[in-house]
């Protein structure tokens, strides 16, 4: 289990890794990398789609008005930014807030991925379809998984991940924010079922054992004994031949019916 400030420390590293990132043609067209923000520590994180024209100006996740619905239904359960931890699928606005492409999500999941596995939250709450298909690695609707929690893998740890409508999709429309707000309200009770049961840590690979230099040697002499006996086969195969050679010789071949079966198939 890893400390605040180690968590702090790596998620830092990351963050300088993200700022640079050319993995996708979005780095031609961006202002900033939106990284994610908050609690480095917190037991609750919250992924969205990609970041809108003022995260790209202000290089924060949700801090227009989407941004804006997401602080006041936190508000509403008693939590406050500095509670949770923000991030995006993509860390770079796609321009004109287009959907993010699959070669864009592909090139960017590292980051995400190991944000999740520095912050360790218990509960995952993927806000819309685009964090909830990567999560679940599954092309269910939103509209079908919004509101229950589930346990998942990602990475090496097991979390509660938690579907939740997009509040920019709230925005425009009364009965999803009335859905995501009724989901958002049960984040607590979610949160109560503290962390899941992990999965077992991978085994390390059994130490290779030093040779036992008696038993090599045994294993020679024996080697060995095979050899010359195999040689001795050889011979006495040899002369065993000479001698059927001149019996054939001999006596008429017999009918093909009654050779032995090795013989009928010209292996002699
Ligand atoms: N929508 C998102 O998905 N992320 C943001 O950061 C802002 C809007």
């Amino acid at each position: 289990m890893k400390g605040a400030t180690e968590r702090r420390e790596l998620l830092k590293a990351v963050y300088e890794q993200a700022h640079g990132c050319v993995r996708c043609p979005l780095h031609q067209t961006r202002t900033t990398v939106v990284f994610g923000a908050g609690n480095a520590d917190a037991e609750l994180m919250f992924i969205g789609e990609a970041p809108g024209a003022t995260e790209d100006r202000m290089g924060l996740p949700f801090v227009g008005q989407a941004g804006k619905l997401l602080d006041k239904l936190l508000q509403e359960i008693g939590m406050q930014r500095q509670d949770v931890f923000v991030a995006n699928v993509i860390k770079c606005r796609p321009p004109d807030n287009r959907d993010p492409h699959p070669r864009e999500i592909e090139s960017c999941q590292g980051y995400l991925r190991r944000q999740v596995d520095l912050i360790e939250p218990s509960v995952i709450c993927t806000l819309g379809n685009f964090s909830t298909k990567l999560l679940r690695a599954d092309t269910t609707a939103i509209s079908r998984l919004h509101g229950r929690d589930e346990v998942r893998v990602i990475g090496t740890r097991a979390v509660r991940l938690y579907p939740l409508y997009h509040p920019a999709a709230a925005l425009y429309a009364s009965s999803t924010l009335e859905l995501l707000r009724a989901d958002f309200h049960r984040i607590p009770e979610v949160l109560a079922l503290g962390v899941p049961e992990q999965p077992e840590p991978p085994k390390p690979p059994e130490p290779i054992e030093p040779p036992d230099r008696d038993a090599l040697s045994e294993d020679r002499d024996a080697l060995s004994d095979d050899r010359d006996a195999l040689s001795e086969d050889r011979e006495e195969l040899s002369e065993n031949r000479k001698a059927r050679g001149a019996a054939q010789s001999q006596a008429p071949a017999p009918p093909a019916g009654d050779r032995e079966p090795a013989a009928q198939l010209g292996l002699f």
